[in-house]
């Protein structure tokens, strides 16, 4: 069997963090789609780590970690990451293992998505520029140059028929781009040796041979079930299947074949990018949440948007993936409020709502809320459940209430000792 760990709201909601905790009852960790647009942070002995393509299974002994197939690799900033962990002395050759079906985010895509979003202007998705769309673009367009093409003689040749339909492309968007492709290619190129010193495998061959084998394995996913590419508030998404679903084409694992599915979600909401945010918030307590939370995003250090959390939207996630059990980080950062809110229903169309609709900006949806009392104790020395305080224990039973789901982890701060299991 196969647990998926998945994100449930615009994605930074500390799965990172979770799947270091979790990685000590696993055999192996496997990413099944984005790529570097995600930043997954951990924290453990004062140190911080962000891994945006290789997963936060890397620290552990023995955890064999595989970047699935739903992937697209970017092996410019996967040779930054290498050199990150360098010091650390992990056996990559041995513990990383790399999908061939997996798709290559070229120079040229960064580019496309860089004139894709400046034409748009305005109305930008507020995209991460790492080339994620259009890799995954040409991935559907079946154009894509995919991770054993590079075990191919010819593949320079593919890689430069690619990028010369890219530049024709790039020329048609009507913006001004500066660029100098050959440097960006020096630094690609450079890059490519080091991931190809890395091993390749048929990374669905490999998992369902392990699951045969009695293997554990935790699927990690990356952004949220809210940027997922159908379900999410398109087209303010990405552009790959962030939920349970994606595990399965990610990764090459038949549905039957996933046990436990973790929903993860941050006891208020945030995002970052353009598009819908219902629960938004603009005044003091959004500020509060922003400051506590440090709500800067991993890969771009753009701050994130703030706001309540929003039950209708996380009984969406929930539904669509089959979450089993969920987990709730940052409660502490919730410390302090006199009252704390939830989005209990919609005002859609001039009619209270309990979904999530097809249109969810301003202008067609307000927001109900329920209030609760807020808790003032500091949670993060706090390591056992029966420390928490009688607030957040009501918080927390309103939540499982109302998604139908029980809450098995609390998360109160940033580093792996700092969780609790209910
Ligand atoms: P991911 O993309 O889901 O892995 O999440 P990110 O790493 O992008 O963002 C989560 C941020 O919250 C990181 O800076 C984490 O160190 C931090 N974090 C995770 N869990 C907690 C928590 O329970 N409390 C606090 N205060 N910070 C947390
Ligand atoms: P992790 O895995 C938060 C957002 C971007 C933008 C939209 C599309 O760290 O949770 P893209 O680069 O995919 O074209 O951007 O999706 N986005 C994320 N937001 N966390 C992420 O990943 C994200 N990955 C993409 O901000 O709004
Ligand atoms: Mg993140």
């Amino acid at each position: 069997m196969i647990d998926l760990l998945l994100g449930l709201q615009w994605g930074d909601e500390g799965k990172g963090k979770i799947v270091d905790v979790l990685t000590k009852d696993y055999d192996i960790i496997a990413r099944f789609q984005g790529g570097p647009n995600a930043g997954h942070t951990l924290i453990f002995d004062g140190i911080k780590h962000v891994l945006h393509t290789i997963p936060s299974g890397i620290f552990h002994k023995t955890a064999i970690n595989i970047v699935g197939n739903g992937v697209v690799i970017d092996p410019v900033i996967f040779k930054k990451e290498l050199d990150n962990l360098a010091k650390y002395n992990l056996d990559f050759k041995t513990k990383l293992l790399i999908s061939r079906k997996a798709h290559v985010i070229l120079p040229t895509h960064r580019l496309l998505d860089a004139a894709s979003e400046a034409m748009k202007g305005k109305a930008k998705i507020g995209s991460t520029l790492k080339g994620i769309g259009p890799t995954y673009m040409d991935k559907t367009g079946r154009n894509g140059f995919r991770i054993g093409d590079f075990e191919l003689d010819n593949w320079k040749e593919k890689y430069q028929s690619l990028t010369k339909k890219h530049l024709k492309m790039i020329e048609f968007f009507d913006v001004e781009l500066e660029f100098d492709l050959k440097e960006l290619e020096i630094e690609f190129f450079e890059a490519v040796k080091v991931l190809k010193s890395l091993t390749f495998i048929d990374s669905e061959e490999y998992i369902n041979n392990a699951i045969t084998n009695g293997k554990t394995i935790l699927a990690e996913g990356a952004q949220g079930s809210l940027l997922d590419v159908d379900f999410g508030t398109y087209p303010f998404v990405t552009s790959s299947n962030t939920t349970a679903a994606g595990a399965c084409t990610g990764l090459g694992v038949a549905p039957n074949k996933i046990g436990k599915v973790f929903g993860i979600f941050k006891a208020y909401t945030t995002r970052v990018g353009s598009g819908p945010f219902p629960t938004e918030l603009f005044d003091e307590d959004g500020a509060t949440m922003a400051k506590v939370g440090q709500e800067f995003g991993a890969t771009t250090g753009r701050p994130r948007r703030c706001g309540w959390l929003d039950l209708i939207a996380l009984k969406y996630a929930v539904q669509i993936n089959g979450v089993t059990r969920l987990m709730m980080m940052k409660g502490d950062v919730l410390s302090g409020f006199d009252t704390l809110k939830m989005c209990t229903s919609y005002n859609y169309q001039g009619k209270e709502t309990f979904y999530l609709p097809y249109n969810i900006e301003e202008k067609n949806l307000s927001v109900n809320y329920t209030e609760i009392k807020g808790w003032k104790e500091d949670l993060t020395k706090m390591t056992t459940a029966d420390e928490l305080p009688k607030n957040l224990n009501d918080y927390i039973k309103y939540i499982e209430e109302f998604v139908g789901v029980p809450i098995t982890v609390v998360s109160v701060g940033p580093d792996r000792k700092q969780t609790i299991n209910k």
